[in-house]
């Protein structure tokens, strides 16, 4: 059967690039690009795109018979942020999309399905530092609870009905063709596009906040390679930890600091700061690294020089 692939949420700053790699990887017809808003001129000029919402099932159904679609990447959510000023909103979109895709794959109308889950699944009592694959988790977002209670289900799905379903926590994720979403971890995107600007920045989270993060080139590399490893590779079906560095704001300040020396930055803490100082501080993903050969490759120095020379084109 060849492949066929239907994108969900593929507007939003994950979304867009993933579409983009696929579409290059596999060719443009063979990648259907969804969304309940247009998304921007590279992503709607590369290929097929369907409005698109994923909480009606019937809608996705229609989309999936009628491109014959086999494989589908869900990335529409409310993201971490935005999740605590609207939790029934949060709560019925990130689980009753994910519902409609594994009942997809249940019903066999699709054979394999990627849904991201988030370092925000673990909570206030999870050990900070180098976070193992199974700990407590406990978590206190509207977020975490949604990717959590997502990951049990993906897991059910899988022991139950033999759903190929393959998902990794991702960090926060940095990059430039897309504006983040409504995370807690967007600070250190606004940071970048500030410091070009010539403009003070001031942050939403404390100068010592230190948090998991991660290159977008990484992040999509790893949904790809997941996606592509043979089923048996797969050990974990809840979903994997995903690292690649951390920093705090203060030095993530100063790697600007070594290409624009005067660039300032002070910092006043806002409601996301309770949210981060709920999350670890890193991440521990030798399970993905022994299972699929998962390796990051872009260190903090690296995405600044990235971002500030990709954005400043
Ligand atoms: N960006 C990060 O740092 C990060 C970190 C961890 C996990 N994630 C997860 O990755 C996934 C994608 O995140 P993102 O950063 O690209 O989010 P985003 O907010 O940038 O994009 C989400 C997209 O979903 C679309 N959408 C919203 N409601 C929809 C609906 N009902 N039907 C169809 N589309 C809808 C939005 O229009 C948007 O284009 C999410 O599951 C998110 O939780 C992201």
């Amino acid at each position: 059967m060849q492949k066929m692939i239907l994108i969900i949420g593929a507007c939003g700053q994950i979304g867009t690039e993933l579409t983009l790699a696929l579409r290059e990887k596999f060719g443009n017809d063979r990648v259907v690009a969804s969304d309940i808003r247009e998304g921007n001129e590279s992503l709607m000029a590369s290929g097929p795109f369907e409005i698109l919402d994923a909480t009606n099932y019937q809608a996705i159904e229609n989309v999936i018979m009628h491109y014959e679609i086999n494989e589908v990447y869900l990335m529409a959510a409310m993201l971490s942020a935005t999740a605590e000023k609207f939790p029934m909103r949060a709560w019925d979109l990130n689980m009753n999309s994910l519902f409609n895709v594994l009942n997809l794959a249940k019903d066999k109308k699709i054979s394999k399905v990627f849904w991201p889950s988030s370092i925000a699944v673990f909570g206030p009592n999870t050990p900070k530092e180098d976070t193992p694959q199974h700990t407590i988790m406990e978590p206190s977002t509207v977020y975490g609870i949604s990717k959590q209670s997502g990951e049990r289900w993906c897991s059910y799905y899988f022991k139950k009905y033999g759903v190929d379903v393959r998902s990794v926590r991702y960090p926060g994720l940095i990059s430039w063709k897309t504006l983040p979403g409504g995370g807690t971890t967007d600070y250190a995107i606004d940071i970048y596009h500030n410091a070009l600007a010539g403009k003070k920045f001031t942050c939403f989270l404390g100068e010592q906040t230190k948090l998991p993060m991660m290159y977008m080139d990484d992040a999509i590399r790893a949904t790809i390679d997941i996606m592509e490893s043979d089923a048996e590779n797969i050990k974990e079906r809840s979903s994997y930890n995903l690292a690649a560095m951390s920093f705090t704001p203060a030095e993530i300040a100063q790697s600007i600091q070594k290409h624009i020396p005067d660039f300032e930055i002070d910092y006043e803490p806002d409601f996301r700061q309770a949210i981060a100082d709920s999350w670890p501080s890193s991440i521990d993903d030798t399970e993905a690294q022994k299972d699929w050969k998962w390796k990051a490759q872009f260190t903090l120095e690296q995405t600044t020089v990235e971002m500030l020379e990709n954005l400043k084109n």
